[in-house]
């Protein structure tokens, strides 16, 4: 079991400092607009020559009807029905140019809608725009095809839609059930609304739902947030997400709506994690790492011991090792060696989309440094160890000469009990599963030099 006790309490405050989440590596600040589209083209039909590998496909829809005060997503708040059905032209005219460079034999085997809130379309534009992903590319029969859905809005004519076009996990946004805490951050939310959706996603037969809950945010206290976290736990969802909230107003202005004086201070911040930690754990839930836990029984959990996990910009799973897809404004595309990230403005996009067909406007080909602290990386975030000996035959290094930095940088752990050595293996304990973007932190090469103005990171714990 993972519980927070007062040691590990005092230990968590000390590395509590900004940090990268490891969706990617190298991550995002180091993508460079030297990449260009015909690179672009390029690498598609190298990573399509002759390959029969399954891929995964991300489609990025950022609309929202209002706008939460935290929120760090990319995001467009309207309520220009026109402006939402032209963003949809220009995507599915990328989804069928993209998709004519993608080999046939491809199978699919996740697509993610992700957002903003891809329940905010109409269910018509849903069912549109699932039949022409279907049109342009052959799933696999068990595809994981995953949606983030706000309960606000929403009906049961959208969830038949997209359980139409075969989606088979829902993630809900919840964040705080406290009406409080809800007016604070501009977000009401009835709490009947969402036990509504739970129940209805249920009799439509689906299986596998995840609940969003934000800690840290304003007017939040031990008292509200053990009221939240029993009312989720009741939900009885097969996962739940307790997101860190990244505070970051240097890059979302919004958030200086928010009032400071209202914000948990940093200890307080750690007890609400340490009560979700322990509540939910107490619950029955296990920890994966990263903010994420899951039913014993859920593949997360399970996978995770068969070392099956893989990590992506959508967070676990075990479908993420797949070269990924990414359609939208925003969205980003990994395959191969390749990071590749759409235009971030929506007049950009449009712009790009309408003249070629492509809208990359970032990039980056990984060395084979890049790679082999990539997959250090990702296994550690994704299996809570990593045999070194595995890491040697499958790069022809010698682990302890090539991380001698590395190594040197994870002693202070070693001392806190946060990871341990054993017969070649770097293990990280309990207690270091909350400290594991710190722990990945010390095999990152850019991050030591990275200046100042490229140190977006929202703080680690
Ligand atoms: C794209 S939204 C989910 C769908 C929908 N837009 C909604 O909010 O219900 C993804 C999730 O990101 C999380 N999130 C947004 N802003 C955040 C922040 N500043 N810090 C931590 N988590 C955040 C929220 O938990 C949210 O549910
Ligand atoms: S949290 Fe979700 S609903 Fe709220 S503004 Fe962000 S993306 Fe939109």
């Amino acid at each position: 079991m993972s519980m927070i006790d007062d040691q590990l309490f005092e230990i968590l405050v000390k590395f509590d400092r900004p940090g990268p989440r490891y969706t990617s590596y190298p991550t995002a600040p180091i993508f460079s607009s030297n990449y260009t589209v015909e690179q672009f083209e390029d690498d598609i039909k190298a990573n399509n020559f002759d390959n029969k590998n399954p891929i995964s496909l991300y489609l990025h829809i950022p609309f929202c009807d209002t706008l939460c005060y935290f929120c760090a997503c990319n995001s467009i708040i309207t309520n220009n029905r026109k402006k939402i059905s032209e963003y949809l032209d220009y995507l599915k005219k990328e989804i069928d140019h993209v998709s004519s460079f993608i080999s046939k034999g491809r199978k699919v085997v996740q697509l993610a809608w992700g957002g903003g809130t891809p329940s905010y379309l109409k269910p018509e534009e849903i069912a549109d725009l699932s039949d022409l992903i279907k049109k342009k590319f052959a799933f696999g029969p068990d595809a994981e095809i995953s949606v983030e859905i706000d309960p606000r809005g929403l009906s049961i004519d959208h969830l038949k839609a997209f359980i139409d076009g075969g989606a088979n996990r829902f993630s809900i946004g919840v964040q705080d059930f406290d009406n409080n805490v809800q007016a604070a951050v501009n977000r009401v939310q009835p709490e009947l609304l969402t036990r509504r959706v739970v129940k209805q996603l249920r009799e439509l037969g689906i299986k596998s739902i995840n609940i969003d809950l934000i800690y840290g945010l304003p007017l939040q206290t031990i008292e509200s947030f053990k009221a939240t976290l029993e009312k989720v736990i009741e939900l009885s969802p097969e996962r739940i997400a307790v997101f860190n909230f990244a505070y970051v107003p240097w890059i979302k202005a919004h958030q200086k709506i928010l009032h400071q004086d209202q914000l948990p201070a940093a200890d307080d911040k750690l007890r609400l994690l340490q009560l979700a930690v322990n509540s939910l754990t107490n619950a029955g839930y296990v920890y994966i790492g990263m903010d994420h836990f899951a039913k014993p029984n859920d593949e997360l959990a399970l996978e995770q011991k068969n070392k099956r996990l893989q990590r992506n910009f959508q967070g676990y799973s075990i479908k993420a090792g797949t070269d990924l897809y990414g359609f939208g404004v925003s969205a980003i595309s990994h395959f191969g060696r390749v990071y590749a990230q759409n235009a971030k403005d929506l007049s950009e996009y449009c712009d790009k989309i309408s003249k070629g067909g492509f809208s990359t406007i970032l990039g980056y080909k990984m060395s084979r440094d890049d790679e082999i602290r990539k997959y250090v990386i990702m296994r550690l975030m994704c299996d809570l160890e990593l045999d070194k000996r595995e890491v040697e035959k499958k790069f022809g290094i010698v682990f302890d000469e090539y991380f001698l930095d590395s190594l040197e940088k994870l002693k202070e752990f070693l001392q806190l009990n946060l990871i341990t050595f054993d017969n070649g293996r770097i293990l990280i304990t309990q207690a270091g599963r909350f400290v594991l973007r710190n722990i990945a932190m010390c095999f990152d090469k850019y991050l030591p030099g990275m200046p100042k103005e490229k140190q977006v990171f929202s703080r680690t714990v």
